[in-house]
């Protein structure tokens, strides 16, 4: 027998959810519909509900009664209303307001469609809610997905960006309050956070993930997940996550967006899958598919994926939705020869959800029929997406999500801003900082404030800013402005960002002239990163280089800002300009965030989550790539190198000033042995010496000298965000673990070697002391 209390909840939940469809069946078209459905109804709740007082399993009251509230829904569902569940379209309408779907509000009403995005807003999901809760045979409600990227009004600097902070609370805060501001409007699925792993700057989307490093993208991706989902999916103010895109993604060849990737799997499991599994740690419900082929398997198709890594090896039980089309997209990939073959692969991989081409919809019920598919298979694919809409609690109330008071309530209220701000000044890298030309001093009157970014809004809230409104962001002219009105500011924009027009020059070089000092706002727009944004070069656009060149020929205390969206080669402002601050796309409170910094009141602390090439050609390029065979040897042509550059980047991971110094003791061990069951503890004494109060990253790496596989020059294993006033020193200690030295050997089981490691502690990967030990 069940427990006590088991058996009352469930009698008690499936109370409730008779009494709540009773009242939606009871207002029904037709009595006959009206009577049938409350048979269905009957069935449901007796079922669940006994459910709940005859077992005795050992997963919790709480899941099995959902348990058995999905199998007793799935019992009384046709062949249609399944598919029906596996279906998500979107709602957009195209320039005109013409829907991109027309036929998409039938489907909800007719049960085809199981969930809707980029519908949001609390009455027009309420009334979506309502068509597919009243007209359809059995009230299944619709779960609606958005992809609120990096904020859902309020929007909060672009996900590498925020990764630049390193500040894991913070991150999970900014993403807390990007789910109340969405689930407020009806939202109850993010298709984020997006965990790809990328090395290569000339993929667009590298500025949605977390950098380069898997341990940094790790923490982020449990970090956002946690945010978005809180520590309960039924809480009205969270949202499901998505953790995409499953997988590898970021690997695409040469850099360009759906391009091929082929990987060694030790290298997918080592590099690009850790993030995942961390967001799966962490809770998060679904996970969506890639566009890529991973060794010659489109994502989509792809059986080891889905079913034997995600289900098999880790136990998930959320949903898997496909992306954008992605099903029809295994017809160009040349796996599948019509559409009935392309939803046969994506079901057998373990895929339950198409993303808007309708496949599964079409062919699905032909599949079972013909016992292509089986219905076991299409049942556990529907169970995995109703499991999940129990889990936000829509059978209990659908329209629970779709507040207009609290939409009103919640809507960039003050604190999302203030936190978004605190976001903001946090994401920013201060790259240089010659003859501490920054913070500016307080003598100064006049600034020119030039470049095409400097009084841009649109571009501040990048590509994917979901519900943002762009003329709510604070460009950095209102910015500054709005920090010292007594200031005079001239603005001249220069040249467009990518036009290279030369005509606005004669204005800008007038208008550093008058100044005491310029701030150079330079970068890229919102639309060259993100999604089909690749760039084979990744210099500044237009004519801003030689915009800049003409600035610095005047000879003024020069600070170049830059707003872009991937790491840039930048090596004649790096040769040339004083000062330069990396501020990616900040959000809704760009200007006021980068005022803060520039005018010192707040210390930038931000550090690189991905390395700045010297030049494409170098590319991949990041800090923990392997020694070789030929270790670099400027004295020996036969070693690995160019004959053209150097090996070194502009810009290595983990790179980021401060107005203040800080200085790093020698590593102290607890033991310069460890054995494998035991840990080491790893202290150094961070002192700040130099006049500001400010925050450092202390980050640690480790390298295995000696391995069976060959190790990575070094890894990120820890880090740690502290707080110094000026004189201040704090100690800080690492603990090492045996899970941090292991690695997939050999064999492919993941463990460590015995034998001897270094270990590095510093502000960068490069800055470092170092220290070693013995694992026995
Ligand atoms: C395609 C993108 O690849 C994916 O990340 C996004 O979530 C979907 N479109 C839906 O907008």
């Amino acid at each position: 027998m069940g427990s006590f209390y088991g058996c009352a909840r469930s009698t008690i939940g499936a109370a409730r959810t008779w009494f709540y469809y009773k009242r939606i069946i009871l207002i029904s078209n037709s009595r006959v519909e009206a009577m049938k459905k409350m048979l269905i109804l009957a069935i449901v709740t007796i079922l669940s509900a006994s459910f709940g007082c005859g077992s005795n399993s050992p997963v919790s009251d709480s899941e099995r009664s959902i348990e058995q509230k999905v199998d007793s829904l799935l019992s009384v569902m046709t062949l249609q209303e399944k598919v029906g569940q596996l279906t998500l379209y979107t709602s957009d309408m195209d320039q005109t307001g013409a829907f991109l779907r027309p036929e998409y509000l039938e489907d909800v009403r007719s049960g085809n469609v199981g969930a809707i995005f980029n519908a949001y807003g609390a009455e027009y999901t309420r009334e979506l809610q309502e068509m597919a809760v009243n007209e359809t045979r059995l009230g299944i409600p619709l779960l609606f997905g958005y992809d609120v990227i990096h904020g859902h009004r309020t929007i909060f600097p672009v996900p590498l960006g925020q990764a630049a902070s390193w500040d894991l609370d913070l991150i999970e805060a900014s993403e807390r309050v990007a789910a109340r501001e969405a689930s407020a409007e009806g939202l109850h699925w993010t298709f984020a956070p997006m965990v790809d792993i990328s090395r290569d700057p000339r993929w667009g989307r590298i500025v949605e993930g977390a950098g380069e490093d898997t341990y940094l993208g790790s923490k982020i991706s449990a970090a956002r997940v946690r945010g978005f989902q809180g520590n309960d999916l039924g809480d009205v103010q969270t949202i499901a996550a998505t953790m995409k895109h499953f997988a590898a993604y970021g690997a695409a060849k040469a850099g360009r967006d759906y391009h091929t990737v082929d990987m060694s799997d030790r290298e997918l499991r080592e590099i690009y899958l850790p993030p995942f599994k961390a967001g799966f740690d962490a809770g998060a419900a679904t996970v969506m598919t890639s566009f890529n082929t991973l060794n010659g398997i489109p994502a989509t198709a792809n059986e080891y994926l889905f079913e034997d890594i995600l289900r098999d090896e880790w136990g998930f039980d959320g949903f898997v939705v496909t992306d954008y089309t992605a099903i029809m997209e295994l017809l160009f990939h040349g796996v599948a020869r019509d559409e009935q073959h392309a939803t046969e692969l994506a079901m057998n991989a373990g895929i339950d959800m198409s993303m808007q081409d309708g496949f599964y919809q079409r062919n699905l019920a032909d599949l079972v029929e013909e016992g292509k598919i089986t219905e076991e298979q299409l049942d556990n694919a529907v169970a995995n997406v109703l499991r999940v809409k129990y889990q936000l609690g829509l059978f209990e109330d659908p329209y629970r999500y779709s507040s207009t008071e609290r939409e009103e309530a919640e809507i960039m209220k003050p604190e999302n801003i203030e936190t978004a701000r605190d976001m903001a000044r946090k994401s920013m890298v201060l790259l240089k900082n010659q003859n501490q030309v920054l913070p500016i001093k307080d003598d100064v009157e006049t600034i020119a404030v030039i470049g095409p970014l400097a009084d841009s809004q649109r571009d501040l809230i990048g590509s994917w800013s979901a519900a943002g409104d762009w003329s709510k962001s604070v460009s950095l002219l209102q910015g500054l402005k709005n920090k010292k009105p007594e200031i005079n500011f001239i603005h001249a924009k220069g040249t467009g960002i990518d036009d290279g027009d030369t005509s606005g020059f004669d204005a800008a070089v007038n208008a550093a002239r008058q100044a005491d000092m310029v701030i150079l706002a330079l970068g890229e727009a919102y639309w060259m990163s993100g999604e089909a944004a690749s760039r084979s070069e990744i210099d500044l656009p237009g004519a801003q280089q030689e915009l800049a060149k003409e600035i610095h020929a005047l000879g003024k205390p020069t600070v170049a800002v830059l707003m872009n969206g991937r790491p840039l080669t930048i090596n004649w402002l790096d040769e040339n300009i004083p000062a330069i601050l990396e501020t990616w796309f900040l959000g809704t409170t760009t200007g006021d965030a980068i005022a803060d910094v520039l005018f010192g009141d707040y210390n930038p602390s931000g550090k690189l989550p991905v390395t700045f090439p010297k030049s494409v050609g170098q590319i991949p390029i990041h800090y923990d790539m392997k020694n070789t065979g030929r270790p670099f040897d400027a004295n020996n042509k036969y070693t690995s190198k160019y004959l053209d550059i150097s090996n070194e980047p502009l810009y290595v991971f983990g790179h980021g000033l401060s107005y203040t110094t800080f200085d790093y003791s020698p590593i102290t061990l607890s033991s310069n042995k460890m054995a494998t069951s035991d840990s080491l503890q790893v202290s150094v004494t961070v002192s700040n010496t130099g006049e500001y109060a400010g925050e450092e990253v202390v980050q640690l790496y480790l390298h295995d000298k000696v391995a069976s596989i060959a190790p990575p020059a070094r890894r990120l294993k820890g880090f740690q965000k502290i707080n110094l006033q000026p004189g201040e020193s704090k100690e800080v200690v690492f603990n090492v673990t045996n899970k941090d030295l292991s690695f997939y050997q050999k064999d492919m089981s993941y463990g460590s070697e015995p034998g001897e490691f270094m270990v590095f502690v510093g502000g960068s990967s490069k800055d470092t002391q170092s220290a070693e030990f013995v694992l026995e």
